[in-house]
């Protein structure tokens, strides 16, 4: 793993957005992994910023998010097609409909899950994909098991991630108990991945996810056996690594 640590979450954040900046120049039409959470606001920010500047273009880059909140709406505000319109798309010159998020409200899942993974399939498959960490070591919503799943599915949330998350609702009870996303196999066959993380909250997890043992209770150590993974860290979140 290539571990990158900057001195403040904006450090982390212009460096993050630059990694994928560069991807985005060296093939246009390049395939995108994205993620929600508060930890890419501001590689966000950052890559509307360098488009508003022409530094970039979004016009032939296809995007495909990691996980999707079931049961919610496209133009539900705690969705994650919601994030990514107010925070991404609605502010640089991509084609929406080369955006994909996961259908929340999809009537018959098991057909949407694999249509996402055909749709993946078709495009070439992922050339980067950017990640966070959840807490207890989730990567999208690839939950702490016994296994590590495959493909795009449907999750149950742990109790923990409807705790962690429910700071972005009015309570807990409003956090959707379930959720969509792609498979620890659909992100490990992404050519590259880039891993974000901020805050010392994180450290513990950062430090287990890249050199604790492998085991699917801590989905993020599986990607010790990708080849390509960059971590951008503040210092914060490196502080638990020696
Ligand atoms: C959510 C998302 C994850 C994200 C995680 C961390 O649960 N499903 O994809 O990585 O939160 O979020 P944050 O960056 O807010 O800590």
């Amino acid at each position: 793993m290539n571990i990158i640590v900057t001195d403040t979450y904006e450090d982390m954040s212009r460096k993050a957005a630059d990694i994928i900046a560069a991807h985005i120049k060296e093939n246009p039409a390049c395939v995108l992994g994205l993620a929600t959470g508060s930890t890419p606001i501001g590689l966000y920010a950052n890559l509307v910023d360098k488009c508003a500047k022409g530094l970039i273009t979004f016009a032939n880059v296809t995007t495909f998010n990691l996980d999707e909140y079931r049961g919610l709406t496209a133009d539900n505000t705690q969705s994650y097609r919601y994030f990514m319109q107010h925070h991404l798309f609605d502010h640089v010159d991509i084609d929406i409909c080369n955006t994909h998020v996961p259908d929340g409200v999809a009537l018959d899942v098991d057909a949407a899950c694999a249509a996402y993974e055909q749709a993946i399939q078709k495009a070439g498959g992922i050339d980067v994909q950017l990640l966070g960490l959840g807490h207890n070591g989730h990567i999208g919503f690839n939950e702490p098991s016994e296994s590590f799943p495959l493909a795009t599915h449907r999750v149950k949330l742990t109790q923990s991630t409807i705790q962690a998350n429910s700071r972005l609702f009015l309570s807990a009870d409003e956090v959707p108990r379930e959720a969509y996303t792609m498979g620890i196999g659909t992100i490990m066959a992404a050519k590259e991945i880039l891993v974000v993380a901020s805050g010392s909250d994180k450290a513990a997890i950062v430090r287990d996810a890249s050199s604790g043992p492998v085991t699917p209770f801590v989905p993020a150590s599986v990607l010790q056996f990708h080849p390509r993974v960059t971590l951008v860290l503040d210092k914060d979140a490196a502080s638990c690594l020696k």
